[in-house]
């Protein structure tokens, strides 16, 4: 049984984390406290190789920590059965990985329709049209990610994220790859969306251009124990 969730002020609570890899790795990633209260966001920097996708990857609850724990809206993720930790993200997390992940094979909105589907949400090809429509993409409804540009893919990817109205978006350095406007322009968008749909934000990136705009900055060095 998983209870209610929209209880809990804090949209996401990490705290104590560790991780290590094992295997060839010896190295211990340890990270700091990151609160997140509801409708706020938080960037998460660092350089490369300080931890910042196994962060995400870890609150996503697609790794299992050693150490630690993570609540997102007041809901224990890390001590959970995989296929609790499964249904829990497909309710409350919206993620938009570095590599988009999108399926080649189908339409934009097919993509979100699998989403749905996968995530146990009823399938609703209205709100998910009108998600498409409101990020500027009306227009390619029905093209597959490779007849996309690599923004317009960015935000079918964001327009996924968002179909199940998590309480938590996350985004793998969403504008490093982006010029300045288009950087800028995803920025804006993911803090938008995020605040439209009541979610929290947690971006990680190297970025450097992200400083100063969001609620949040919290600093990873890469501290290994
Ligand atoms: N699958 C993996 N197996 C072993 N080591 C990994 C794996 N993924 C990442 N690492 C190591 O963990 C550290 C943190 O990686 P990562 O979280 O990807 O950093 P960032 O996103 O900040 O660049 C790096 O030293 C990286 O080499
Ligand atoms: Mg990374």
């Amino acid at each position: 049984m998983i209870p209610d969730t929209h209880e809990d002020p804090l949209a996401l609570s990490v705290s104590s984390l560790s991780y290590s890899y094992g295997v060839g790795s010896e190295t211990t990633l340890t990270f700091p406290e990151v609160q997140i209260a509801r409708g706020q966001s938080c960037a998460v920097v660092g350089p490369s190789g300080c931890g910042k996708t196994t962060l995400l990857h870890l609150v996503a609850g697609l790794l299992t920590p050693q150490a630690g724990s993570i609540h997102v809206a007041g809901q224990r993720m890390d001590t959970r059965s995989q296929r609790d930790r499964d249904r829990l993200r497909g309710r409350l997390i919206g993620i938009v990985l570095q590599q988009l992940r999108l399926v080649a094979s189908l339409s934009a909105l097919d993509n979100l329709l699998l989403a749905q589907r996968l995530s146990g949400q009823p399938v609703d090809r209205a709100a998910a049209t009108e998600q498409l429509v409101g990020l500027g993409l009306g227009q390619h409804l029905h093209r597959r990610p490779g007849a996309l540009s690599q923004g317009e893919a960015q935000r079918v990817a964001i327009a996924r994220a968002l179909m199940g109205q998590p309480a938590l978006l996350l985004a793998d350095e969403p504008s490093s790859s982006l010029d300045d406007a288009n950087a800028e322009r995803v920025l804006r968008l993911l803090t938008e969306q995020a605040a439209e749909h009541g979610a929290a934000l947690l971006v990680v990136t190297h970025d450097a251009r992200i400083r100063g705009r969001l609620d949040q900055e919290i600093e990873l060095t890469g501290a290994a124990a």
